[in-house]
Parts: structure tokens; C-alpha cells; sequence
């Protein structure tokens, strides 16, 4: 081969590794809407993602992705961790099922064993907090046993493994899992030369408390820094403190070197009327950010550690529409689910700032304040509106006295109209206890008070 086509070959093969972003996106699929798994992956590689992480092993989409040149992160449900790390040869079956038929052809590079398994505190949850570490190290054997070396085992953790998170030097993790999960896991992590894997939002601290932290600070935006008194380092976000706290407290257990991936990360487009900031343009503002941040060369890193980069995972490629919880669950998507792009992102964060179209300007930056109502959504249909208003009814401690033939809300006699009144009994009467108005989609909420003269609906006051 000559020179020139040497230099040729080369040009060729550093466009092709430039083509593609290394940010990934979480490909979830809880929805009934969702476009097939082939359109999804076509969208993927469309969008120059570069990395893609799934919530199983799902055989289709594993072959699918074979011939895409895109790294992919698989996951052991958590249902299946226990018996893993029981019996080798469940660990060594799992392997030979999930890994071996694919491993040639898709770029497998993450193994993750469960689902923020630590947040789970319940008796079952506590079995699979004994048997997570445990687990890993089977599989490890496994992948070991069939001579597969290029996958890294991890375990994707929430911030709510930390019992302190600020100022991030004090970052510590709860007591109550410290020793006897995270110690043996950080250890395994070392060993294995593998990833502290993060689902960061800093959505989450930022909406628990938008009086006290700036959401320019939380979008990337702050022009301002905050000094840690501890450690003497100065943050410009609060991604980056959430980080540190982490990497605070692995120190603290002997564990200063383990590097972090960010297994999920990203902002809500939409949400409840009471979520506030869950928007298009935050979404964006933030995601924008983040990639620039993330694709930066050399890499930019954190106070606590700059210069190392972090790999990083965007939540999700689509809306998600049968997600449980509050509406921002269900809006967490980079695409509709046609396919079309919720706002406009390049992942690869070459596009300046100044290159994207403007956003729609925020309407609910601000918490919103006053009653809302939980009525019967447009379009929901009748026999799940009848089901669902049944069931309401029969929950311990609601009346639906009022719709009896004869009393105050009977008229107009509607499925839709009953529904809307029992389901805004239902929310005023159990939003305290965690109940969203949501009833599988049925329901939506209004600022508008759908009373009647005569038929009071009751209303939560936010
Ligand atoms: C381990 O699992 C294998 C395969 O599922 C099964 O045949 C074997 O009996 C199990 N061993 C124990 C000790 O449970
Ligand atoms: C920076 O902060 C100052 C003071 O809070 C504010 O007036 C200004 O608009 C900010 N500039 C940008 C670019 O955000
Ligand atoms: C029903 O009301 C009683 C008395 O107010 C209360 O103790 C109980 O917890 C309630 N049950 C439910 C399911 O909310």
C-alpha cells in the first residue's frame, strides 16, 4: 500500500469516528405509542448518537444495533439479580443468552446489573441490596469463563445513595448501605478497572427547592461561581457539585480513582401544572449545555477532578406515555414519537449556541400557585373512563355519595362528567399520600374550575 493511500485510509477512518457524538442517549421503552425498535435505531444513528443504553437485553434490538457502529450499555433486570448472584450457573446462563450470541457484531460495553437498586427500600429491596455486589461478581466469573474481556460491569446508582450532598467535599453515603453494599462495590469497581455509574438530575434538587437554587446555576447558565468552603473549589454548576459529592465520598471510603459515568442525565420538556420549570426551553437550555460541556477536547471534567472525562448518558430518546408517577415521568423524550425532535439538538455539540432557532419562551419558571382540578382527559375513552371512575369509587375512605341519582353532581348524567368529579375528589383527597392525576392517562389537570352551581368539584390548592 502506498503512502498516499495510507494517509487516505486514515482521513476515512478519523471522519467516521468524528461523525458520531460519544454522548449517548437512553433508549427506554415504556410506552404503547413508541416507534418500532428498526425506526428507533435509525433515529439514533441519525441523530450522531454515540453511545446507546438500554433497560435489558432485548434479542431484537441487540441484533438490530449489530450493525450500527454504536456502544452500547445492556441491563440485568433486578428481578433476575437474585438468583444471579445465588447460582454461578444462572450467571454463566445469563452470559451465554444475552452476551455471547451478539458479542462479535454489537459493540456491547457496558453491563449493568439492575436499576438504581439502591433506592429500593422495601424487604425485597433490602434482599437485592445484599445480593447486587455479589451478582456482579458472577457475572464477572461469567464473562471471564467465555474469555470476554471488553465489558465493564457497573451498577447504576441515584444521587439518594448520598446522606450528604452539600457543600460537595461532605458528600458522604447513607450509613445505612455504606459498608455493607457500597464499600464491597467500590472494591469490585477498582479491581475491575470499571465505571461509578450516576443517574444525575439536577432537576431534581434544583425543583425541590427553586427559591434557594438559581436555575441559571442548575441549566448552565450561572455567570457567577460558589466557592466549597471544605474543599476550597469553585463550582459554575450544579451538575458538577452533584458529581463531586460523589466523588467526595468514595474518597472517604479509600476510593479516590474510581471514574464516574453518568448513566442518566437530562431535563423534563413538560410536566404537571405544579412541576414547575419542566419545559421546552429548559430542556434545551440544559441539554445544549451539557453536550457542549461533555464533548468539549481535552475534556473538562469537575472542580474535584478536571481534565478526566465522564462519559455521559441523555434521558431518553423518546416521551415514555406509560410511565406511572408525575407527569414529568412521561416527558422526559429528546423525539416525539413520530420521530420528530421535541427541540432541536445536536449531540455531537458542534452547533454554537447562537446557530439554534430561538425557543419558546418559559411559561412556568416560576411556581405556579392557586387550584388545580384533575378532570377526564380529551378524547379518553369511555369503558377505561367508566373502569377507572368504579375503582376510585370503591377505595377506602371516597364518597362518590354526590353522583347518586338525585344528588348534587348526578347531572349532567356523563361518564366524562362523573369521571372529572371523582377524579378530582380523589387527587384533593390523596395528593398528600403521593397520588398524581395521572389514572393511566385517563385524566389530565386544569387551572380551569370545572364546577356547577350546584356540584362543587373539589381542588388541590398549590
Ligand atoms: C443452579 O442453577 C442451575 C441451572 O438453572 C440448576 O440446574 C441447579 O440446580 C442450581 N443449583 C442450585 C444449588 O440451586
Ligand atoms: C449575569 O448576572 C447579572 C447579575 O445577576 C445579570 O444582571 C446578568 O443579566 C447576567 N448575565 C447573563 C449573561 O446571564
Ligand atoms: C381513612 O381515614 C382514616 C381516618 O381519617 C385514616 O386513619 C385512614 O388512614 C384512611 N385510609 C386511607 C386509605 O387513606
Amino acid at each position: 500500500m502506498d503512502f498516499v493511500a495510507i494517509v487516505f485510509i486514515c482521513l476515512l477512518s478519523l471522519s467516521s469516528v468524528e461523525a458520531s457524538s460519544n454522548i449517548g442517549v437512553n433508549y427506554g421503552v415504556l410506552g404503547n405509542n413508541l416507534p418500532s425498535p428498526y425506526r428507533s435505531i435509525e433515529l439514533l444513528t441519525a441523530m450522531k448518537a454515540g453511545r446507546v443504553k438500554i433497560y435489558d437485553a432485548n434479542p431484537d434490538i441487540l441484533r438490530l444495533l449489530a450493525t450500527t457502529n454504536l456502544k452500547v450499555s445492556i441491563m440485568i433486570p433486578n428481578h433476575e439479580i437474585s438468583g444471579i448472584a445465588a447460582n454461578q450457573s444462572i450467571a454463566d446462563e445469563w452470559v451465554r443468552n444475552n452476551i455471547l450470541p451478539y458479542y462479535e457484531k454489537t459493540l456491547i460495553r457496558y453491563l449493568l446489573v439492575g436499576n438504581e437498586v439502591l433506592s429500593y427500600n422495601t424487604e425485597q429491596g433490602h434482599r437485592m441490596w445484599h445480593d447486587l455486589v455479589p451478582a456482579m461478581r458472577s457475572i464477572k466469573r461469567a464473562l471471564n469463563s467465555q474469555n470476554i474481556r471488553g465489558i465493564k460491569i457497573g451498577t447504576p446508582l441515584a444521587m439518594d445513595v448520598l446522606q450528604t450532598t452539600f457543600p460537595p467535599s461532605s458528600g458522604t453515603f447513607r450509613s445505612d448501605i455504606r459498608d455493607s453494599v457500597i464499600l464491597p462495590m467500590l472494591k469490585f469497581l477498582d479491581e475491575t478497572n470499571s465505571f461509578f455509574f450516576i443517574d444525575a438530575y439536577p432537576y431534581f434538587p434544583w425543583s425541590q427547592d427553586p427559591k434557594n437554587i438559581n436555575l441559571d446555576f442548575a441549566l448552565f447558565r450561572g455567570n457567577y461561581t460558589t466557592q466549597d468552603p471544605g474543599s476550597g473549589l469553585i463550582y459554575r454548576n450544579l451538575l458538577d457539585q452533584m458529581l463531586d459529592s460523589i466523588i467526595f465520598a468514595m474518597s472517604k471510603l479509600g476510593y479516590s480513582n474510581i471514574k464516574l459515568v453518568i448513566s442518566e442525565t437530562g431535563w423534563p420538556n413538560s410536566g404537571d401544572i405544579e412541576e414547575t420549570g419542566a419545559n421546552i426551553f429548559n430542556a434545551a437550555t440544559y441539554n445544549r449545555n451539557l453536550i457542549q460541556r461533555m464533548t468539549t477536547k481535552p475534556p473538562i471534567g469537575t472542580p474535584a477532578r478536571p481534565g478526566v472525562p465522564i462519559p455521559t448518558f441523555i434521558f431518553s430518546l423518546f416521551d415514555e406515555n406509560q410511565k406511572s408517577g408525575p407527569g414529568t415521568e412521561r416527558h422526559w423524550g429528546l423525539l416525539h414519537t413520530d420521530g420528530t425532535p421535541v427541540y432541536d439538538l445536536d449531540l455531537t455539540g458542534k452547533k454554537s449556541m447562537t446557530e439554534y432557532a430561538p425557543l419558546p419562551v418559559p411559561k412556568n419558571n416560576v411556581p405556579y400557585k392557586g387550584k388545580v382540578w384533575c378532570v377526564a382527559a380529551n378524547g379518553a375513552n369511555e369503558m377505561e373512563l367508566s373502569a377507572a371512575l368504579s375503582y376510585a369509587c370503591s377505595v377506602a375512605n371516597m364518597t362518590c355519595e354526590a353522583l347518586s341519582p338525585g344528588n348534587e353532581c348526578y347531572e349532567p348524567v356523563s361518564v366524562r362528567n362523573h369521571a372529572s368529579y371523582v377524579f378530582s375528589t380523589y387527587w384533593a383527597k390523596f395528593k398528600s399520600n403521593g397520588a398524581t392525576c395521572f389514572f393511566n392517562g385517563l385524566a389530565v389537570e386544569t387551572t380551569r374550575d370545572p364546577s356547577r352551581a350546584s356540584c362543587k368539584f373539589p381542588s388541590v390548592t398549590i
